[in-house]
Order: structure tokens, then C-alpha cells, then sequence
């Protein structure tokens, strides 16, 4: 029997305005999370719906009622399909996309397939994620090249900045640039295809770190002007955990190597990355039930409704702390960050304790991460939140200032 997903074979009906449902807490009963916590950290792992995980639950039993048979014949072409969807909903060619299990092995995978020179600059800026920052110092060490990390102002009001704050250290010893399309500890849009066009310009390598990008924000993907972009469909796409992608421009995809090196090596990218040994496929092949829960719940609805509720939630929660926002509402998806002034510690031991008196005392998870000297409280808005959430998060954040 030809294993389907439940996705692949039913006919999407379009959502419009008027059948699309009412967002808000009354969604909640979609996912498994507790209803007693107000989950404000969508951007941090993502959020499961019962039904994707059914779907991934099918794919599951579907592979344990004839393992090998599913492994050897249903799996390449289910795989494939799956690809396809989530490269479409992308803009890209299925032939340039593959699965990985999150951005950091997307990354690995392309900076441990590089080689450099003693000298070469890899550069990033300082909001780029402490994994990412790892292994681009862990390569610039196997090297002797020089990892550079340029400061970008914060907060960051304007893309213009941005590029000007980069702009100077591009130049010809520059070999390759990282860079995120939604910044990690700070929430900002970055203005990615004009950094690529001017890294691209002194001849150097581009990696696009899209770990938050897609669902959160629109994007054509080849239009980055990027040679790799990884991003993971668990965060704002509703995907299980452990399913993210990797492009490559096609005249990047020869010499690109998955972490694991398995049967396939050298016979092309998609031979290569789709078999990197036995693993349990069904997050990558509940894609297409993740996608067609997004576009059911909206698509472009869910990303204009997110963005209007982070934008509201920040300056309700601005206005409450008396605290400067991270970025303006131009420069942001569906996360903002706040300044906390007044509460006591700056480090990550603070930061970690707070979040913690969040949640035990208000039943409120969200992070709380110390950037540049201060302490930033960064809110995800998701279709499941409401600014009841928020309101809750400012007034214990106000009854916890300065004890
Ligand atoms: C910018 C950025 N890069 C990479 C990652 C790593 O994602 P994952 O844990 O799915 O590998 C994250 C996670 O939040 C991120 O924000």
C-alpha cells in the first residue's frame, strides 16, 4: 500500500475572511499547551497543533507496519513531496531545498562543507545566536581566519542603520557573511538582500540564518540574493520538532555537505541530504499537514494579525515599564522586545531567574535575555494570544520591579 498524508490527499478549501476562525484564546484548545500559562515564547521552539501531530502519529504507524518497505520505497517519494510543498510555500525550486533537523544543523552543514584561508574574514554582526557564533569561531579557529562581529545599534530604529553599520566592515578580506534574517536576542528584521548585494559585491559567500522567517514574515526566498538559506518550519510554521530546510543556490549545491555523511555522498544534493541514515521521518513528512494548518488558519492573515498584536503588546508593555522597545514596528515580525529598567541583575542568571518567578508566580513563560547591558523581556504574538496575555505579563513584571 502507498502510504498518503492525511495532507497530500485532501483538498485544501481557500480561507477567506469569513471562514477563517477567531484568533485568540479560544484557539488554544488546538495545541497541546497548558491553558493555565499564558505562552508568550512562540519564537523560541515553536508550538505543535494536536492535528499536525496526529498526522506525524499516522506517518509513524504507517513506517512501523512495514519498516523497510516504507524506508526503501514510500519514504524518498513521500519525502520528496513533502519538500516540494514547504519549497513552494517558499517560492523555491523543490530540486534546491532539503530537509535538515534544525537551523544550527543547517548551518553546520554549511560552514563544515567551506574551507578557508589564514586571514579570510567571516563576518557577522553581534545580535547573530550563541550556536551560530560557535561554529563560525569554531571555523574560523580550524582556519586562522578571523571571525568579525559587527555592532549593530540597539535599539534599532531604521534599516538604513543597519546597513551602514555593516557596510564597513565588508571589504575584500571578507569571505563570508552570516546573516539573520530575524535576529534572535533582538527581534529585528534585518534588511538581508542589500547586505547580501554588497557581500556579494567583494566576492564573498552568503548564508542567510532565516531560523524565525518563515510564517512569521513574508519573504521570497531566492530573492534574498543569499548562496544558502536555512530556516526551521518548527517555529512559526507549526511543523514537529525537528523539521527545518536547507537551500542552496544550484552553483553552491556541488562540495555542500549534510553533517552526517552517509550513502548518498557526492551524487547530488537532494540524494545527499535526503538518506543521512535511520531516523524517524515523520516530523519532516507532517510538513505538509503544518502547511496546511498554516494557510487553513489564514497565512497572510496569521502573519498581519501577529505583527498588529506584538506591535500592541509592546507599547502597552512600553508604556507600562516605562522601558524603551527594541526596534521599531517597521523593523519587526511577530516579536518585540522591551527594556526592563529596575529589576535587579544583569546577567543570565538574572534573566533565568526571572523568567522562572514568571512562570511559577503568574503562570506567564517568556524570556527574559540581557543584551548590551540591559535586561529585554521579548514577547512572541500568536494567533492562540490576546492581549489579556500581555496585560497579565505587565503587571507581574511591575509587582516584581525592584524586589
Ligand atoms: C537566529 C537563530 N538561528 C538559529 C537558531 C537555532 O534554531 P534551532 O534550535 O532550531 O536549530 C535560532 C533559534 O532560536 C535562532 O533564533
Amino acid at each position: 500500500m502507498q502510504a498518503q498524508p492525511a495532507s497530500a490527499s485532501a483538498t485544501p478549501s481557500p480561507t477567506t475572511a469569513a471562514n477563517r476562525p477567531d484568533y485568540g484564546r479560544s484557539l488554544l484548545p488546538l495545541w497541546p499547551l497548558d491553558p493555565a500559562i499564558a505562552y508568550l515564547n512562540h519564537g523560541g521552539y515553536g508550538a505543535t497543533p494536536h492535528e499536525v501531530l496526529a498526522d506525524q502519529q499516522r506517518w509513524r504507524l504507517e513506517l512501523e507496519r512495514g519498516p523497510t518497505r516504507f524506508m526503501q520505497r514510500t519514504l524518498p517519494e513521500a519525502l520528496r513531496a513533502n519538500a516540494a510543498g514547504l519549497a513552494h510555500f517558499l517560492g523555491a525550486e523543490p530540486t534546491d531545498l532539503v530537509f535538515v533537523e534544525n537551523a544550527t544543523q543547517g548551518i553546520n552543514a554549511v560552514l563544515r562543507s567551506l574551507s578557508f584561508s589564514a586571514g579570510d574574514e567571516l563576518l557577522t554582526t553581534t545580535h547573530v545566536y550563541g550556536a551560530v557564533r560557535n561554529t563560525m569561531r569554531h571555523l574560523a579557529d580550524r582556519f586562522g581566519a578571523k571571525l568579525i562581529e559587527a555592532p549593530l545599534p540597539y535599539p534599532t530604529l531604521d534599516s538604513q542603520t543597519v546597513i551602514d553599520s555593516l557596510a564597513g566592515s565588508i571589504n575584500a578580506r571578507t569571505k563570508l557573511l552570516v546573516i539573520d534574517l530575524i535576529t534572535s536576542p533582538t527581534a529585528l528584521v534585518l534588511p538581508v538582500a542589500a547586505l547580501a548585494a554588497k557581500a556579494r559585491a567583494v566576492g564573498a559567500r552568503i548564508l542567510v540564518d532565516a531560523a524565525h522567517a518563515p510564517g512569521q514574515i513574508e519573504f521570497d526566498l531566492p530573492g534574498l540574493g543569499a548562496d544558502y538559506v536555512t530556516g526551521n518550519a518548527h517555529k512559526w510554521l507549526f511543523a514537529p520538532k525537528g523539521t527545518a530546510f536547507l537551500w542552496a543556490r544550484r552553483d553552491c549545491q556541488a562540495g555542500l555537505h549534510p553533517t552526517t555523511i552517509s550513502h548518498g555522498l557526492d551524487q547530488g544534493f537532494v540524494t545527499e541530504f535526503d538518506w543521512v541514515g535511520t531516523r524517524d521521518p515523520s516530523g519532516w513528512l507532517a510538513t505538509g499537514a503544518a502547511l496546511a494548518f498554516y494557510r487553513r488558519m489564514g497565512g497572510s492573515a496569521i502573519r498581519a494579525h501577529n505583527h498588529a498584536l506584538v506591535n500592541e503588546a509592546a507599547t502597552l508593555l512600553s508604556r507600562a515599564l516605562d522601558g524603551e522597545e527594541g526596534q521599531s514596528p517597521g523593523l519587526r515580525g511577530a516579536m518585540a522586545t522591551i527594556r526592563l529598567a529596575g529589576f535587579a541583575g544583569l546577567d543570565r542568571p538574572a534573566a533565568l531567574a526571572l523568567n522562572d518567578r514568571l512562570w511559577r508566580e503568574h503562570g506567564i513563560e517568556v524570556p527574559i535575555i540581557p543584551f548590551g547591558g540591559s535586561l529585554w523581556v521579548r514577547v512572541s504574538a500568536q494567533i492562540y494570544n490576546e492581549m489579556a496575555d500581555y496585560r497579565r505579563l505587565a503587571d507581574a513584571l511591575l509587582a516584581f520591579r525592584g524586589t
